[in-house]
């Protein structure tokens, strides 16, 4: 059985071997720019993962070009995200918006969309429409995830429930992708790839829910983002909205007071809301769902008919993700 590690040295030189070093320069290099920078890669792995769940050791030559155009997609959407969501950092280093300028993040991101989809055409795989319908309707929903994330900004009555189904569109449905394709490709019937999907949704949810957590609690140094981002741009995360719910007068007149504020002491305002965050203990109640979504996860694994061994891999990959720290 391949491990986590063959897999991402193989996607790393398949990924390296694609050269975008082209003219105009100020339209590639922010590319080769980003993709060269530390990510998880973890879009192309579960996808090989799942792959290897169902034609274990078989060649992954039909993965690549999906996982590697799944894993731009990835980075294009990162582009122009944090564009949206001013940030600075990304993966320890200056964001593309950044380094050049805005107009440069939103072209070389549009960029990035076509070269995703130059590089899914590239599989040899017989299930290529498929794949593409996938990708195609995958693409949508997370657009339509990153729509509602703005919307909610200007919003103070954001349900818990509104928030899982955003962060379902503009997170979830991309791991919950990779690993159906990688099930596709590796020859699984219908009922199994759309089990894979429901794994992944499961993993996505609790994916953003610890992105949400780290963006307040982690270390910059390793989660590679500034902290606080989410709480100046005044995201509707599941901490902001279950402590909003727990607040009394007092704390939401606080919560209120910092919403309106958008001045230049951003440091006051992320240490006011953080301290709100530990009075009512939000973060680790967070960290409950997450154990939640990911006992669900495994849950829905359990029912795939197959040897345990088979999903090793997978299981154990899956739940380093849940305590990951970058
Ligand atoms: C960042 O994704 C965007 C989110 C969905 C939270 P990752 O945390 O996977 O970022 P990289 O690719 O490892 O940098
Ligand atoms: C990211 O959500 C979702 C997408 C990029 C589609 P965030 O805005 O929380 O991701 P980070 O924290 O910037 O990586
Ligand atoms: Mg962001
Ligand atoms: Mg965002
Ligand atoms: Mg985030």
């Amino acid at each position: 059985m391949r491990t986590v590690r063959d897999l991402s040295d193989i996607f790393e030189r398949y990924l390296h071997g694609l050269d975008y070093s082209r003219q105009p320069m100020n339209l590639y290099a922010p590319i080769e720019y980003v993709l060269s920078l530390p990510g998880k890669r973890m879009r192309p792995v579960l996808m090989m993962l799942a792959h290897d769940v169902f034609s274990p050791d078989s060649s992954l030559d039909a993965v690549l070009p999906v996982a590697a155009g799944m894993e731009i997609f990835h980075n294009f959407t990162l582009l122009h995200d944090d564009l949206m969501d001013k940030a600075t950092m990304r993966r320890g280093n200056p964001t593309v918006h950044c380094k050049w300028n805005d107009n440069t993040a939103i072209l070389s991101g549009d960029e990035m969309l076509v070269l995703a989809y130059s590089q899914l055409l590239e599989t040899c795989s017989a299930s290529k429409p498929e794949i593409l319908g996938l990708a195609t309707r995958c693409f949508t929903e997370i657009m339509e995830g990153q729509q509602y994330d703005m919307d909610f900004e200007s919003r103070d009555d954001v349900t818990q429930e509104e928030y899982i189904e955003m962060i379902r569109l503009k997170t979830s449905v991309l791991p919950a992708t990779v690993l159906q394709m990688g099930a596709v490709i590796g020859g699984a019937g219908k009922a199994d790839a759309s089990l894979l999907y429901g794994f992944g949704e499961k993993i996505g949810l609790a994916f953003q829910l610890q992105d949400d957590y780290l963006d307040v609690y982690g270390d910059p140094a390793v989660f590679g983002k500034n902290i606080g981002g989410d709480i100046l741009c005044n995201k509707k995360t599941w901490l902001y909205i279950t402590a909003r719910n727990m607040a009394n007068s007092r704390q939401l007149a606080d919560f209120d007071r910092w919403a309106a504020y958008s001045g230049p002491d951003s440091k006051a305002k992320i240490e006011a809301v953080t301290a709100l965050y530990n009075e009512l203990g939000v973060g680790d109640l967070s960290q409950k769902l997450i154990d939640s979504y990911f006992d669900s996860a495994m849950r829905q694994l359990d029912s795939l008919e197959l040897p345990d061994e088979r999903k090793t891999e997978l299981v154990s990959y899956a739940g380093r993700l849940m305590k990951r720290k970058l």
